[in-house]
């Protein structure tokens, strides 16, 4: 099964191709492209993602990124025959996207239809405008190459993220999930503990009650005047500083639920900066990052055992942060010794369209074009 998967909820335009053989619990995967083209750059100028600005972007940039990702798997081919008679079926589905609609009239409507089985597609959560581009494009692609459709939820794409490490050496394989599992997913716009009953079988058993994970770092970076996105500036940064400088809150680690809290966190940091302007900002972040990792990792440990998991999971944007990764790790060593603990190879941490295909292997189903929908605040 080679599904081309299509990744657009937030400000990274992706599309990847994979091939699945096997079964779910013993499958293989040969990866052919991996394409990610990031606005990030865009978007630091204003400190954050601009919804229309990202539009925008993926409605300029993913014909090119689908022929990137079509020549890399050796499957872009243009057709020889006549531009194909049912434009005004894509006019139609494009019509919210004009600038798209052209690049597609352009680029795409002379290729020859790929040698795939399906298309899969972010439905949700993410950013309205942003989604919806994704999603009318990977219409267009399934009414005109006649491809069944496979909606996704970018969250359990990051779920099944640390199923493939070592990207790099084209060594990779595919883990073995054993269930039940429990997955961490942090990022910028999310911060969840998930308990992964079977593939396709999730449950969020604690969730953040106001920032994500990712967005706290995000913020005290602004606050400590450091570019964006502030989480690896931050990682960085802490590195030289000294974490027991200063004592920040470590807010509902003792809670009896699964839920976080991290704005009291941000909060700390803006009164101790009010009040020491004098402190070094390693100091800060090494304190800040120090409190944030120590409540996720106590968290999620206290929900390992109390649900009995034999597979932690770690993905999202700020699964690519050492300290979270090496505390995980610690503690599952001395605490929970005999499960699995897997975090995703670090191209897999932010957003990509590879973990799109993953999540459509293992938990997709086909739905019509016709009515395919993005949704906005989609949950798992
Ligand atoms: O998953 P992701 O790429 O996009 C969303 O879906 O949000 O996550 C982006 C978030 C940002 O908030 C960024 O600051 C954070 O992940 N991040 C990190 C690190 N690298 C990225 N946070 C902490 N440490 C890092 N090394
Ligand atoms: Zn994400």
């Amino acid at each position: 099964m080679k599904i081309l998967a299509i990744e657009t909820s937030c400000d990274e335009t992706a599309i990847a191709i994979a091939e699945f053989s096997g079964t779910r619990s013993k499958p293989r995967i040969k990866i052919f492209a991996n394409i990610v083209s990031s606005q990030v750059k865009l978007h630091a100028h204003y400190g954050g993602v601009v919804p229309n600005l990202a539009k925008r972007e993926h409605q300029r940039n993913l014909p090119t990124v689908l022929k990137t990702a079509l020549k890399e798997g050796g499957l872009l081919k243009v057709s020889k025959q006549s531009p194909n008679p049912e434009s005004q079926t894509i006019e139609k589905i494009l019509q919210r996207e004009p600038e798209l609609l052209k690049n597609f009239e352009r680029s795409i409507l002379n290729l020859t239809p790929p040698a795939i089985d399906a298309i899969a597609v972010t439905i949700g959560p993410g950013l309205a405008p942003a989604l919806w581009v994704g999603v009318n494009f990977a219409r267009a692609l399934s009414f005109l190459w006649k491809k069944p459709l496979i909606p996704v939820n970018h969250m359990a794409g990051h779920v099944y993220s640390p199923l493939v490490s070592n990207l790099q050496t084209k060594n990779y394989k595919l883990k073995t999930i054993f269930f039940p599992a429990l997955a961490l997913l942090v990022s910028g716009g999310h911060t969840e503990l998930v308990l992964v009953k079977n593939y396709g079988k999730h449950k969020i058993i604690g969730e953040t009650l106001d920032d994500a994970a990712g967005e706290a770092f995000d913020k005290v970076a602004r606050l400590l005047k450091l570019g964006y996105p502030g989480g690896p500036e931050i990682a960085r940064l802490a590195e030289k500083g000294n974490p027991k400088k200063y004592h920040l809150p470590r807010p509902m680690i003792n809670s009896l639920d699964f839920n976080f809290s991290f704005s009291g966190l941000k909060t700390a940091v803006l009164y101790l900066l009010r009040d020491n302007p004098r402190t070094k900002k390693a100091d800060v972040a090494a304190a800040f990052q120090e409190a944030a990792v120590e409540v996720l990792v106590k968290k999620t440990i206290r929900a390992a055992k109390k649900y009995n998991v034999k597979t932690l999971l770690l993905g999202g944007g700020v699964a690519a942060n050492k300290k979270l990764q090496k505390g995980l790790q610690r503690a599952v060593e001395k605490e929970l010794p005999d499960i699995h603990y897997l975090i995703p190879d670090i191209s897999l941490t932010g957003d990509n369209a590879f973990m799109i295909a993953l999540a459509a292997f293992f938990t997709g189903k086909p739905s019509p074009w016709k009515t395919m929908e993005a949704k906005a605040n989609l949950r798992l």
